[in-house]
């Protein structure tokens, strides 16, 4: 029997305590996170040092016992390795060089040259692949091309997305190009992370939420579909992780369309309903509120037991409906551990 309990739930494994991880589990709520960033300097230059990167990633692993580990990088270094400028404002966010013309989209190298300056992540991987625990699964993940496009649109985060819907309305054909190669590009980082010793990926669509109708099946649904073809004609037995938040109504269903072996849900719909209407289809994953990472007490063991019992019926992943916030108790995620194990 696989002693990797995320493995067992992505297979289908209804199990008697669920595995858990937490998404941005290392980060700066972690003092020795923060340690070791001032050491880099700055955070791109943790994701590009390998023997920091690989630290930074295990150190969640060492001080909670956790059943996953998450590669530490960023979505967008995709767009970095395809020819785009990326910096980070200290307290603001990301900031890119824009593309919004077909100038700027030829200006962009093709999908198979981003290898050489994502080397450094696959490093990452092969070092985590050594180092892990063997009861923790190590996963791999990249940004889903709608929501690395709205960022390479905008040049940065935004409330609604509204650059990269305005291009959709005045020029189709360049978004459609732009996602394409991202498309491409993202089927090539993730079949590398795999071969470097990922064993699970995930696909994060942090924005599918502001897509509706046909544009979310055209770029969030069928995007997806195309990239877990690809990885599982070349790895079928890599299990994929879709998380196209805030899809709400469009949950239902996502997984099955597009072959993921497990849909992630987040904290804005309630455990109630993803289990009579997602679960059903096989695993979920989620979805404990991040703010009880900061707030802890008694509502924080309630919930979490409410998700737990709410998801036992079937496959389950425990995690937090979105990433954990910088302003978090560590205590608190002790906690939360300790309630679901207990
Ligand atoms: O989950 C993990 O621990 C793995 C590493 C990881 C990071 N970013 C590290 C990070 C992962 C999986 C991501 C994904 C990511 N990055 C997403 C999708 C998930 C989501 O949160 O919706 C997005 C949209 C990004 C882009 C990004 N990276 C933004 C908007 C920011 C700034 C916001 C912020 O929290 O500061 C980042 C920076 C970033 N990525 C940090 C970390 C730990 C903080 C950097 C720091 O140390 O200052």
């Amino acid at each position: 029997m696989n002693n990797k309990l995320l493995l067992r739930a992505l297979a289908g494994e209804t199990l008697p305590v669920p595995p858990v991880w937490m998404m941005r589990q290392a980060g700066r709520y972690l003092p020795e996170y923060r340690a070791t960033r001032a050491q880099a300097g700055d955070f791109l230059s943790l994701c590009y040092t390998p023997d920091l990167a690989a630290e930074v990633t295990l150190q969640p692993i060492r001080r909670f016992g956790f059943d996953a580990a998450i590669l530490f990088a960023d979505i967008l270094l995709v767009p970095q390795a395809l020819g785009a400028d990326l910096w980070f404002e200290t307290g603001e966010g990301p900031r890119l060089s824009t593309v919004t013309t077909p100038g700027d989209l030829a200006r962009l190298k093709p999908a198979d040259a981003i290898h050489e300056h994502l080397s450094p992540i696959y490093e990452t991987v092969r070092i985590l692949a050594r180092e892990l625990p063997d009861e923790t699964t190590l996963i791999g993940f990249a940004g889903a091309p709608w929501t690395v496009a709205t960022y390479m649109i905008a040049g940065r985060g935004t409330p609604d997305q509204g650059p990269a819907h305005a291009l959709i309305q005045q020029d189709r054909a360049t978004f459609e190009r732009l996602l394409e190669l991202i498309t491409e590009a993202t089927i090539a980082y993730l079949s590398a992370q795999i071969e470097a010793g990922a064993e699970v990926v995930k696909l994060f669509d942090s924005w599918a939420g502001s897509l509706a109708g046909d544009d979310f099946d055209a770029y969030a649904l069928a995007p997806a579909k195309r990239i877990i073809a690809a990885l599982k004609a070349r790895h079928p037995a890599v299990p994929v992780i879709a998380f196209p938040r805030e899809a709400g109504a469009r949950y239902v269903g996502f997984a099955r369309a597009t072959g993921a072996d497990c849909l992630a849900v987040d904290n804005s719909v309630s455990a109630r309903w993803v289990a009579e209407n997602v679960q059903v289809d096989g695993c979920v994953q989620g979805n404990l509120a991040p703010g009880h990472m900061v707030t802890g007490g008694q509502p924080l063991i309630d919930e979490t037991r409410h998700i737990v019992e709410t998801f036992r019926g079937g496959p389950h992943v425990f995690n937090l409906g979105h990433g954990i916030t910088p302003d978090a108790d560590p205590e608190n995620v002790a906690l939360m551990i300790e309630t679901i194990r207990s």
